[in-house]
């Protein structure tokens, strides 16, 4: 009999076939919850899926020449292979671009609509017009385009918004009242006293400067903007606005959103708000996971080790990878990830812990009753407790998994593991072997320890399905009663007389120096830097326009509005003027006063924060965000050409 349902969601993925580690560690930590709750009795619905609406997408799918669609159906049918590799077993995948989607969004918004939770306003933002695209005042590179690094102009344009401003008293409700609903509780200060408090503003919801997005219904200029578009996916999935019947009413409220913390705002403030405002019960809980980062900073910029899930399943198995990243790191905080962390991890847990002990276990079974598994014996002063900690593990685990501490949860699993290879050597089943007087000692030991290993096999499968499988049959067990969950409450279900059958070892120890030095010759090899592609060709008499010339700066100093910015007094030949430029990060003014350096002199001038502009000065940056001043040794006011 079913215990219930249990409802848990990840993010829908931004189409990319470079999914990185970071990125499957949401589908990871929900692949074994949803499987943990399944074995355990639960009637489980994981959805996942895909975000595929927006201008980012039409600009990438135009550049490879192809329709968005066309784009989109190659780069989600990577993703979902990746999700076969790794045996993420969701129950529904999910692509905005599904037709029943998008016609349900429609619905969901006209509903918003009616209500007058939606109304038609102006948007003003930050408008860069070759690149099609409002940007907000942080998401601006030295105050350009973040995308091509033109200029941008405060624009204004006719737009849907959605009320949220009118759901900031219920939403310090809904947090002052259920503190569980967001997890770790760190989080939910940040959204309360951060971002409820100061004071919500209406959201735009809609954009007509691009078309690749849902049409609002009853205005065909505007496309419905990705966040109302993708946080829907949660419900159209499960049939809203059918709430009646069906899988909505079956399994909404979810029991948690998995997400990544950089959206766990949009998760708890703009999701609720508008379930507040469909009438409908909020999640019972949001958790927002931490990052997985690299020494140097963002997985994407990974240079020396190799993050890339496929290849990292290819040498190690896909079991070790998605145990590794639910032990290693605290389900709620940030953690480093390189290789040698990785190689540590495998070798000490799986290939020492578990490893050795199914093949220590499996290999004196056959020396010394030829495979064959007696049965229990005169039993040891050891006994009662190897038994209770094996046949208790479940109870830790399961309050463990409930609070989604996967670390906790595996923690549990490997102290039984300990415990078990702890018995071998107190009862040393070698030395015991030597006297016939302790033949039924011995017995009792080695049936106590494949008992144990198939408790602990059970124990795995939620996280490690192959792995249980692959002791199964060194075991000589068939699923079934024996392996079954409720048969891990239990000691002495192993049946008596199996034959036993070494295998391949299921972690082989990895050489760490060696696989180190491999994986870092993998990592050079593979990472041939990607530049810009070269821009439209110009002819002679277009360049000449530009006046390129050689200028002395004179003074430097911070611009007080600006972070990022420095004020430059500088002598072109003759003449002085100032120059605003992006550059206070990577340059302290009394480093650059007398460099010569070479700038655009006949840029039309501007306001830089309120600072005039006369020229740019030039300089070449890398993907890393280094910096560096184009100089060139020679008088000021000389032209460059
Ligand atoms: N499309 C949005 C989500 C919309 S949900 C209605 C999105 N997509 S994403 O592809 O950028 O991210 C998907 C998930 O991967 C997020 O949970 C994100 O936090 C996670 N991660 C991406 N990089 C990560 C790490 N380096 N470490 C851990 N998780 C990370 O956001």
């Amino acid at each position: 009999m079913s215990k219930g349902t249990y409802y848990v969601t990840t993010p829908i993925y931004y189409p990319s076939s470079k999914l990185h580690i970071g990125h499957t560690y949401t589908t990871v930590a929900a692949d074994a919850i949803a499987r943990y709750k399944r074995v355990t009795g639960y009637d489980v619905m994981f959805l996942t899926g895909t975000d595929e609406h927006g201008q980012k997408i039409q600009n990438v799918a135009n550049e490879q020449g192809k329709t968005p669609k066309e784009f989109l159906d190659v780069v989600v049918g990577e993703i979902k292979t990746l999700w076969e590799t790794m045996e993420i077993s969701y129950d529904h995948f999910i692509r905005t671009t599904d037709d029943y989607h998008e016609r349900r969004v429609q619905e969901l918004f006209m509903t918003l609509y009616n209500k007058g939770d939606i109304y038609k306003g102006e948007y003003e933002g930050l408008y860069c017009t070759p690149c099609e695209s409002f940007w907000t005042e942080s998401q601006l590179k030295d105050g350009k385009c973040p995308d091509c690094g033109r200029d941008v102009q405060v624009t204004k344009e006719e737009a849907y918004f959605f009320k949220l401003s009118k759901y900031q008293d219920k939403l310090l409700a809904l947090f002052e009242n259920n503190p569980d609903i967001l997890e770790p509780k760190s989080r939910v200060n940040e959204m309360v006293n951060n971002f409820i408090k100061p004071g919500l503003e209406d959201l735009c919801v809609s954009r007509s400067t691009f078309d690749w997005g849902v049409p609002v219904p009853i205005d065909e200029k505007h496309v419905i903007y990705v966040w109302l578009d993708a946080l829907s996916n949660y419900i159209t999935a499960l049939g809203y606005p059918e709430i009646k019947d069906g899988e909505f009413a079956k399994y909404w409220p979810a029991d948690v959103h998995l997400v990544g913390k950089e959206i766990v705002r949009f998760h708890t403030i703009i999701w609720f708000a508008i379930l507040m405002a469909l009438e409908i019960p909020v999640p019972k809980k949001v958790f927002g996971h931490g990052w997985i980062l690299l020494e140097g900073g963002k997985m994407s910029k990974s240079k020396g080790n190799i993050v890339d899930p496929v290849v990292l399943i290819e040498r190690y198995g896909v079991d070790a990878l998605k145990y590794f990243l639910l032990r290693e790191y605290t389900f709620g905080q940030d953690g480093i990830f390189t290789n040698e962390v990785l190689l540590n991890r495998i070798n000490s847990d799986l290939a020492n812990d578990l490893g050795n002990l199914v093949s220590r276990s499996i290999s004196m079974v056959e020396k010394y009753r030829g495979g064959v598994v007696p049965a229990l014996g005169t039993a040891t002063e050891f006994d009662e407790d190897l038994k209770k900690v094996a046949t208790n593990a479940y109870l830790a685990l399961d309050k463990k998994m409930d609070n989604l501490d996967f670390s906790g949860a595996l923690e549990e699993i490997w102290k039984v593991i300990r415990r078990t290879n702890k018995y071998i050597d107190e009862t040393m089943p070698w030395a015991l072997a030597k006297d016939e007087a302790n033949a039924a000692t011995l017995d009792s030991v080695l049936y106590n320890l494949i008992d144990n290993i198939r408790l602990i096999s059970i124990l795995i499968q939620p996280f490690m399905i192959h792995t249980s499988r692959g002791i199964w049959n060194q075991i000589g067990l068939v699923e079934g009663e024996a392996t079954q969950w409720d048969a891990v409450k239990e000691a002495n279900l192993y049946p008596v007389g199996t034959k036993v059958v070494k295998g391949e070892s299921l972690f082989p120890r990895i050489d760490i120096k060696a696989e180190l030095e491999a994986l870092e010759e993998m990592a050079a090899a593979k990472h041939v830097k990607e530049f810009p592609p070269i821009k439209p060709e110009i002819t002679i008499d277009d360049f000449s326009k530009i006046d390129l010339r050689v200028a002395t700066i004179l003074d430097a100093k911070p611009h007080p509005n600006a972070d990022k910015l420095l004020i430059l007094s500088l002598k072109v030949g003759n003449d002085e003027r100032q120059v605003v430029s992006g550059i206070a990060k990577h340059y302290k003014p009394k480093e650059i006063i007398g460099k010569k350096v070479v700038i655009v002199a006949n840029l039309k001038p501007v306001k830089l924060r309120g600072e005039l502009s006369q020229g740019m000065i030039l300089a070449a940056t890398d993907d890393a965000d280094f910096l560096t001043l184009v100089t060139a040794d020679i008088e000021d006011g000389n032209i460059v050409s």
